[in-house]
């Protein structure tokens, strides 16, 4: 049976919230989680001395939700969001939510909200966003006792306007996570640390800032929100490393696409930004950011552009795009376990 979709233009969507019909939410306490239930409810109702709104003891995941064009609702990857998200609250001191749990709970949640998933074709997916919260009366600076797992979704178009046109950054002053901080883990902190130099970035003109690594600055490290690659001259995928960058499920996708499929050599290295003209291409890749070319970086006032004077995709960006977009959405056949059918 084929669900009556939400009346919804999915072309003009962006990437905001638009309430749905259910949440997942469940309760851990006394050492244990409960089953958790569906809700229709959007508010939750915390202790006012919960350690995620005063000490930040909170970490989130992102993920996305496709029709592909027979029908079918794909989830891409979603046990590595839950092994990511175990991570995240390992590194917090948080109650772990089960994996596999997890991925259940996701593919229930998707399935209420059917009517919201956009249909095959209209450039929008469902955004999946699980969050985990430390709650319950707590005053001390020490792990809360009781959590909080929830999921929303929530219909999304592209988060960087313009699709494939390339965007404009410009590298930040300012750091998201310290060298031995927080920066791998999903967590709401690295987001707080990096909305200022996200609206700097945006006041002097440029789509979003680019952070350097933290430890030496003479490094990229990523986007607030994305992680970054680049092509060099010898068309060899390159991608930062860093232990201060979130791991994202996308970069380790094209990693394994670029070598895979189309035979491009991968390095996983530094990249400095004195020597960005060793790239051709540049991109930003994440689940929100899909793949957004990067038309040209600033640092300190030096502007260098990438692909056609930072005018349009470059070739291996686009075909990177189409493989994992196709992927995504089921026109092409992906390595095993990387798509999940509903
Ligand atoms: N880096 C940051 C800071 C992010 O918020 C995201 C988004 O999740 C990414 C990178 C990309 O990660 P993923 O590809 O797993 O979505
Ligand atoms: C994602 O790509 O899922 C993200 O988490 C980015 C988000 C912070 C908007």
């Amino acid at each position: 049976m084929t669900t009556k979709k939400a009346d919804i233009s999915w072309k003009d969507l962006k990437f905001g919230y638009l309430k749905t019909d259910y949440r997942f939410v469940s309760h851990y306490k006394n050492g244990k989680w409960d089953d958790g239930q569906l809700v229709s409810d959007d508010y939750l109702r915390i202790h006012e001395s919960s350690t995620a709104l005063h000490y930040g003891q909170q970490c989130f995941e992102g993920m996305k939700a496709y029709t592909a064009k027979d029908g079918r609702i794909l989830l891409f990857r979603p046990d590595r969001n839950a092994a990511r998200m175990r991570q995240s609250c390992e590194a917090l001191l948080m109650a772990v939510y089960p994996e596999d749990k997890f991925v259940d709970a996701v593919k229930k949640v998707v399935k209420a909200n059917e009517r919201f998933i956009p249909p095959y074709g209209e450039g929008a997916s469902l955004y999946i966003r699980p969050f985990l919260i430390g709650v319950g009366e707590n005053v001390g600076v020490k792990p809360a006792s009781e959590y909080v797992f929830s999921i929303f979704v929530t219909p999304v178009g592209p988060y960087f306007k313009g699709g494939l046109n390339p965007c404009h950054f410009v590298t930040s002053e300012f750091d998201r996570a310290a060298p031995r901080g927080t920066g791998a883990a999903k967590v709401g902190g690295n987001y707080a640390a990096s909305l200022k130099a996200h609206q700097i970035a945006v006041e002097q003109g440029y789509t979003d800032c680019i952070y350097l690594d933290p430890a030496t600055r003479t490094n990229i490290e990523e986007v607030g929100a994305a992680n970054f690659f680049g092509i060099t001259k010898d068309n060899v995928f390159v991608t930062p490393d860093s232990p201060s960058i979130l791991p994202s499920i996308t970069k380790y996708s094209l990693l394994h696409l670029a070598e895979h499929n189309l035979k491009l050599k991968t390095e996983q290295r530094d990249v400095p930004v004195s020597n960005l003209d060793e790239l051709v291409e540049a991109g930003a890749c994440g689940t929100a950011a899909v793949i957004t070319p990067i038309g040209s970086i600033t640092h300190c006032g030096i502007t260098t552009k990438f692909y056609r004077d930072g005018t349009e995709v470059g070739p291996i960006t686009k075909k990177l795009y189409d493989l994992l977009t196709g992927i995504q959405f089921g026109d092409i056949e992906g390595p095993e376990n990387w798509v999940v059918e509903l």
